[in-house]
């Protein structure tokens, strides 16, 4: 039941100053960051990254906009990881995401709108979509060397 799924805070959120404020959400919640870094990843990667959405209408200005600035990628860990960081990611049309999520509290468009404008839709962060993505998002993305294996305070009260 212990997870691990990989989370990417996005460009939008990096140049609006959202780090601290979006890893201090699933810190609180109890998940364990056991990996972290600052990437700017090249087209190939992200090409890589998002390639289940290939052949889908918006993949150009997806890869686009993953690739126009630095982002952060982390690996959160705990018990139904991948479920619990996608509630708290809220839904991926801003506009549809719940107030309380990161999504619905610091984004409103949609994807809709964003389509029309011909860009890729800001919604300020990535998190794996289910256990079998998480795994390969993970091993794409951060190297065993680069994951580390420790206690929190957490695991006596929280798990
Ligand atoms: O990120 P999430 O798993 O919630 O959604 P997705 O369906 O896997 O889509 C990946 C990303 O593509 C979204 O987070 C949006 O940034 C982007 N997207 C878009 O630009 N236009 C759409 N119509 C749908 C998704
Ligand atoms: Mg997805």
């Amino acid at each position: 039941m212990i997870e691990k799924s990989l989370v990417i805070i996005k460009p939008d959120g990096v140049e609006r100053g959202l780090i601290g404020e979006i890893l201090r959400r699933f810190e609180n919640a109890g998940l364990k960051i056991i990996g972290m870094k600052m990437v700017w990843v090249d087209r190939k990667f992200a090409e890589e990254h998002y390639k289940a959405h290939r052949k889908k209408p918006f993949f150009r200005e997806l890869v686009e906009f993953i690739t126009e600035g630095p982002v952060v990628a982390f690996v959160a860990e705990g018990v139904h990881a991948v479920g619990n960081v996608r509630r708290l990611v809220g839904s991926t049309s801003p506009h549809e995401a719940s107030p309380g999520t990161i999504r619905g509290d610091f984004a409103h468009m949609s994807m809709a709108y964003a389509s029309k404008k011909g860009l890729g839709g800001k919604n300020l962060i990535h998190a794996s979509g289910n256990k079998a993505e998480a795994d390969a998002e993970v091993k794409l993305w951060f190297r065993k060397e680069e994951m580390h294996s420790y206690s929190t305070v957490h695991e006596k009260h929280v798990f």
